[in-house]
């Protein structure tokens, strides 16, 4: 008798034993297996929280710059800030449900503008307009905006030449081709005359931080949204004071108009407003908005 075969005796004699040793050894493997990839989920999801919260159980959304003194930390604002009585007209029922009529049925008539008249608008209007979106609210009143109106017939062609280059490449490579298809109703394309026509171009820039007298650098919270709020009641503002801006997003020309303008690299380009006048063919397409029971939920 060979070993091979020695070896098939035994086990056939001890099959039973065989058997029971395999099983036992697949589920010591698998306890084990079990155990080192509950390890590895359990140290993952505890470096995960940690890079989310800190070292406390805290959720945080921004990190700290490492000045982690409480002795050393003071209030961008004086801590001291005394509050003073805030008491606006008191309104009856009536009033306010008129006003919140009148106010719906004027912003209900603002539409997106792709044509503009040059005629210039008066500087005041626009001082006016950029001080009210400047009572906008910020997160911990960071005030994290730049709002550059430029009325230079020679810096609105420079924004057009960068506009209008970078937006040749947006259309045909950089965009995706459902995107170009979903803006065909409004025809927009990377030749942008309104941006040479229109009186006004009102370029908003966030600032993601800025810098504290004492030379510290200021955290600035909530700096998307603030700046959207603000933007939002610009668009209002021009919409009451009776003139159209057009709401654009120039694509990629974050750097390129930052530099143009000379702004700081803590500020990144949100959005370019031309403002003014609609051109007296100006038309727009037939949208339709959701209805309110689309858009709001009452509970
Ligand atoms: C964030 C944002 C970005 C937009 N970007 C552009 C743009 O780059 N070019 C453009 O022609 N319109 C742009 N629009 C305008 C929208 O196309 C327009 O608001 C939408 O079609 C609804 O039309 P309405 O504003 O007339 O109600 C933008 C609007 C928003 C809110």
């Amino acid at each position: 008798m060979n070993v091979i075969s020695l070896a098939i005796w035994t086990l056939e004699k001890n099959c039973f034993i065989v058997y029971s040793g395999l099983i036992v050894c697949f589920i010591a493997f698998t306890l084990y297996h079990k155990n080192k990839l509950e390890e590895y989920y359990s140290e993952t999801s505890k470096k995960e929280k940690m890079a989310r919260t800190g070292t406390g159980g805290k959720a945080r959304d921004f990190q700290d710059d490492g000045d982690e003194d409480p002795d050393l930390l003071v209030p961008a604002i004086p801590e001291d800030t005394p509050q003073i009585p805030y008491s606006p007209p008191q309104r009856s029922d009536d009033e306010i449900l008129q006003r919140s009529r009148e106010y719906y049925e004027l912003m209900a008539e603002r539409r997106t503008v792709r044509s503009f008249s040059p005629e210039p608008i008066p500087q005041e209007v626009l001082d006016n307009l950029i001080k009210t979106a400047g009572t906008s609210p910020s997160g911990a009143h960071t005030e994290p905006w730049t709002f550059i109106v430029v009325q230079d017939p020679e810096m609105k062609s420079a924004i057009r030449e960068i506009v209008e280059e970078e937006e040749e490449l947006n259309y045909n490579q950089r965009m995706s081709r459902q995107w170009v298809t979903d803006l065909k109703p409004f025809a927009t394309k990377p030749v942008k005359p309104y941006l040479s026509d229109a009186p006004a171009l009102v370029l908003v820039f966030r600032q993601t931080h800025s810098w504290r007298e004492d030379g510290k650098k200021r955290m600035h919270y909530y700096s998307e949204i603030s700046t959207a709020i603000a933007a939002g009641i610009l668009l209002a503002a021009i919409q009451y004071c009776g003139l159209v801006a057009l709401t654009s997003t120039p694509l990629n020309c974050n750097a390129r108009l930052r530099d143009l303008l000379s702004r700081p690299l803590n500020e990144r380009l949100e959005l370019l407003l031309p403002v003014g006048r609609p051109h007296k063919e100006a038309t727009v397409p037939d949208l339709e908005r959701k209805k309110l029971e689309e858009i709001m939920v009452k509970i």
